[in-house]
């Protein structure tokens, strides 16, 4: 004997139907705004229109380029030294900048081909003579810092959890075959959520992890617009296969 979670929505009385919809309506309506949010803050960051892996790699791992240093090295610096050497400096800077390859490879090409004017005598001209100094014109974007990040994993994985578990609840009066698929449907947005956001840490060390996160958020957006529709459709609109509704709208 199956206990009553599940019944099929159209045995269920109107007024529990009514709350289950309302609560789909005003959850559909906030994942909307959410989408917005996630498109305005993130969409365009790499200079092209729309939301691409790109623009998720600058907004958690930073996109290391435009530095003043890089900048100058491409423009008017450009003929200070040879394309070489500038590939080799434009390289560490997109690297992290790290102090131990500076004072191995870069400072002593710095020395050789920038030192005579960056060396501190004119205060119009930056000076180059130490790592600190010349990090001055390194200020790295490394996209969103680890605290923010752990105050929005935080939230999200607390929210993102409710919001599954009643659609999800929801979603369980449907009735859908093979089973296994309905069951993957109710699991994959926990499983996504989880993907999501360890992908966030990961994409700082590992760039390529950031499709992990662009697949896990279309994941989680598939999973929730199929939760909604069919229990809205199932709710309203349906009529049992007479087999089913004959063993009792058990589903
Ligand atoms: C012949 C002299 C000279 C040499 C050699 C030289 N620079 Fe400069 N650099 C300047 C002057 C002058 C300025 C300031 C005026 C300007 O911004 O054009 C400057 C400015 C800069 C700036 C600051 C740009 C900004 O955003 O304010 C950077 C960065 C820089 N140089 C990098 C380098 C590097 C790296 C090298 C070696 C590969 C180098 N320079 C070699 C003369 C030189």
């Amino acid at each position: 004997m199956r206990g009553p979670h599940c019944i099929h929505f159209t045995l269920m009385p109107c007024s529990m139907r009514l709350l289950y919809t309302s609560a789909l309506v005003v959850l559909g309506v906030g994942y909307l705004f959410a989408m917005i949010y996630v498109f305005e803050s993130h969409a365009g960051h790499d200079g092209k229109p729309g939301l691409s892996v790109r623009d998720l790699i600058i907004a958690y791992s930073g996109s290391k380029a435009d530095t003043r240093l890089e900048t100058a090295l491409k423009g008017p610096m450009a003929s200070m030294l040879p394309t070489g050497e500038r590939d080799e400096i434009i390289a560490w800077v997109r690297r992290g900048a790290k102090e131990d390859e500076f004072e191995r490879t870069i400072a002593p090409i710095m020395e050789k081909r920038c030192l005579s004017c960056h060396n501190g005598s004119n205060p119009h001209i930056p000076a180059f003579g130490s790592y600190e100094k010349v990090m001055e014109m390194v200020e790295l974007d490394t996209g969103m810092d680890i605290f923010t990040l752990v105050r929005v994993s935080h939230i999200h994985l607390f929210g993102i959890t409710f919001i599954f578990f009643i659609t999800g609840y929801i979603f369980c009066h449907a009735y859908l075959r093979p089973a296994w698929l309905k069951c993957a449907i109710i699991v994959t947005p926990f499983l996504a959520i989880l993907f999501d956001i360890f992908s966030w840490y990961l994409t700082k060390v590992y760039e390529p992890f950031a499709w992990v996160v662009m697949i896990s958020g279309v994941l989680m957006g598939l999973a929730f617009a199929c939760q909604w529709l069919v229990s809205i459709y199932q709710m309203w609109f349906y009529r049992l296969p007479p087999e089913v509704a004959e063993n009792g709208g058990v589903v």
